[in-house]
């Protein structure tokens, strides 16, 4: 549904796989007591980095909604780095932290850390970005979007941008790719393919594909690389705003115009990917909500008091394009 508001699924408290109690920590004699008298919960969140805009509006969010709540954080930015991350979670095993969620920076190689997670009865919330494990028991839920559904939404609204600019002939995309292996790069390909494959086998085609690693600099870097290589190139999809805007410089620099030349679909929806729209640069967004904070709170306090939780709790955005963006701006939280 176009220009929808926000929100989070609410589903703590639904009973689903049957982990949870094995994973549910016991008081391990944490930092002091809230004002209502039971125990602070210690939350050990390791946070991928600060790539992007919508990493900071998701660090921020995840920290004011600990304050409210009344938890001791400890957080850990990795810098993009899965070693960093896998040393966060070990140390929070070590100081025996009650939960610990995390925001994986790629989809692989975690099984061996969260065995030792598990091992220590400490329970682990992925917010954000899922993993692939050989044991489902190494982690009880994941608090995120469906970022497969959000590369298929992106083919979707890329159609009515077409559309709407009345483009015809061949559509020849430049592809800017998230971090390679996390897992929003890997499915809002794979969702955006499945549109292609379905409804554009002739019309449409990637001809270049490479990441960005969802920040400015690579989206302007690789952006620019693509130009001379496939000058061609009518549309981008971006898998980010941050590399879409990064992106638009390139083209510019090339002297081409931006959201008319080339016809901009990225994801997440930040202020700056709002300005850019208004101002005619991005075409369409597709909204990736980063406002975690509060969800994953009420989550971490259901788990660490044994109570169940969905699999995964999913987030619900919604699809904004070019004309809607003047509207909306005021009104972004992030
Ligand atoms: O995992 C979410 C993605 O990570 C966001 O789309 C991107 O901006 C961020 O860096």
């Amino acid at each position: 549904m176009l220009n929808r508001r926000n929100f989070l699924t609410a589903a703590v408290g639904v009973a689903a796989a049957g982990t949870l109690a094995a994973c549910a920590k016991e008081d391990k004699g944490s930092t002091g007591t809230s004002s209502g008298g039971s125990k602070t919960i210690t939350l050990g969140f390791s946070q991928v980095g600060s790539e992007s805009g919508w990493r900071s509006a998701n660090t921020d969010s995840v920290k004011a909604a600990a304050k409210e709540a009344g938890y001791n954080l400890k957080f850990s930015d990795a810098q993009q780095k899965q070693e960093n991350q896998i040393s966060a979670i070990r140390s929070y095993i070590a100081q025996k932290v009650d939960v610990i969620a995390f925001s994986p920076v790629v989809v692989t190689g975690w099984d061996a850390v969260l065995k030792e997670a598990k091992a220590a009865k400490i329970p682990v919330v992925l917010t954000d970005r899922s993993v692939e494990t050989s044991d489902d028991s190494l982690y009880v839920t994941l608090v995120g979007s469906d970022f497969t559904d959000e590369g298929r939404r992106a083919g979707k609204i890329l159609e009515k941008v077409l559309e709407k600019a009345g483009h015809k002939g061949p559509v020849k995309i430049a592809q800017l790719e998230g971090t390679t292996g996390a897992a929003p790069a890997i499915e809002r390909a794979k969702g955006f393919k499945e549109v292609m494959d379905a409804d554009h086998k002739d019309d449409w085609k990637i001809v270049v594909s490479q990441t960005g690693d969802f920040t400015r600099a690579g989206g302007k870097q690789v952006m620019a690389a693509f130009l001379q290589s496939n000058p061609d190139i009518n549309v981008l999809f971006a898998h980010n705003d941050d590399m879409a805007i990064g992106a638009i410089q390139s083209i510019e620099a090339a002297g081409k115009k931006p959201g008319k030349d080339i016809l901009i679909v990225s994801i997440d929806g930040v202020k700056d990917g709002f300005v850019a729209m208004s101002e005619g640069k991005i075409n369409a967004i597709v909204e990736c909500n980063p406002l975690l904070g509060p969800q994953l709170m009420e989550v971490v306090k259901t788990v660490h008091d044994g109570g169940s939780v969905e699999r995964w709790i999913k987030t619900k955005e919604g699809d904004f394009m070019q004309d809607q963006a003047k509207a909306a701006l005021p009104t972004r939280k992030y």
